[in-house]
């Protein structure tokens, strides 16, 4: 295609792979070369002129991006989560919007157990521990955490990354509990998962992990009254977004002892301030939101996204496509 007539995209910022070389043999690429993500004034004024966006979740798409952006046709999330676009405004505008499930399960499935063994195990502590040179001899009360196997788990959205964290569960002799909008037939057989409410859910897991994406009807879904139903001493881990958890009700329920410990590879916000009370707490295991931070995983995904926004600007529903 001549130079000139070649659709013009921003990428809001480099991707791992070969997926830009290859999106960049179709477009007229500019790519956003900082480390920190385009502050919302650049990335207006490069929407401004861009047929199709390459976003990431730390990116605004909202309907003043859309307004100042007349000829965008199309916005691909390099994520399966997309609660940083307004989906319902593009869908509006008839803009397309993509995103990358799929690619991502199996690892940040992974990452959630991780958390689970971590956080249960203390192992950020026990590192810690034996680096400050505290270690003098084994004792049979050093940091002391809490069995993982036969343990109960919550599982909240048993999504593809729920369900995929209940088959991890199922090799470590969990007994599984989940609450979503539908049963899940297959997974209860695979892995013996149990539905119930959200108040069984919360009265019986020792460990909760949760994986539904953020939306008005999840926004704080672990708050003051959810915390106060946990068993004594539970833990909770959240890998899906910061938003799904109060955090001042959370810090209340550290301070109270009444929650065994936290892992939070999400937070809101998103880095915590240096002085949130959850950077000094005890018995919260924090990670920088890499669960699916794999080499091939986000390889994958850069991937997705730019197969979608390809089809989305010749014209083609995205394979994975958002809107309704
Ligand atoms: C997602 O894809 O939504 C994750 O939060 C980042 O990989």
């Amino acid at each position: 295609m001549p130079r000139t007539l070649r659709p013009r995209v921003f990428v809001t910022r480099q991707l791992p792979g070969e997926a830009l070389g290859r999106l960049g043999k179709h477009v007229d690429l500019s790519v956003w070369e900082a480390d920190m993500p385009p502050p919302p004034e650049a990335l207006l004024a490069e929407a401004a002129r861009a047929d199709g966006l390459v976003t990431l979740l730390t990116d605004r798409v909202d309907a003043r991006l859309l307004a100042s952006a007349p000829s965008l046709r199309a916005v691909s999330n390099v994520a399966v989560g997309y609660d940083n676009i307004d989906v319902r405004a593009c869908t509006e505008r008839r803009v397309a919007v993509g995103n990358t499930p799929g690619a991502l399960t199996e690892t940040s499935a992974d990452f959630a157990f991780a958390l689970i063994l971590g956080l249960a195990r203390r192992v950020a502590e026990a590192d810690a521990y034996v680096r400050a040179g505290h270690w003098r001899t084994w004792s049979p009360t050093l940091l002391l955490g809490t069995d993982v196997y036969g343990a109960t788990l919550g599982i909240v959205g048993p999504g593809a990354i729920g369900s995929a964290v209940a088959r991890r569960a199922r090799g470590f002799g969990m007994r599984i509990l989940y609450v979503g909008r539908q049963a899940r037939p297959a997974l209860e057989a695979e892995t013996g998962a149990v539905r119930v409410d959200k108040a069984a859910l919360l009265a019986e897991a020792d460990i909760i992990s949760l994986h539904v994406p953020l939306t008005p009807a999840t926004r704080h879904w672990v708050g003051r009254e959810e915390l106060a139903a946990m068993k004594p001493g539970a833990l909770l881990v959240n890998t899906a977004r910061g938003g799904v958890v109060d955090p001042a009700a959370l810090v209340e329920a550290l301070r109270d002892g009444r929650l065994g410990g936290v892992a939070l590879d999400v937070t809101d916000p998103e880095p915590l301030p240096p002085d949130s009370p959850l950077m000094t707490l005890p018995n919260v295991l924090l990670a920088p939101h890499i669960a699916s931070a794999s080499h091939a995983t986000r390889g994958r995904m850069a991937s997705m996204a730019v197969d979608n926004l390809l089809a989305a600007l010749e014209g083609r529903r995205p394979p994975h496509c958002v809107n309704p």
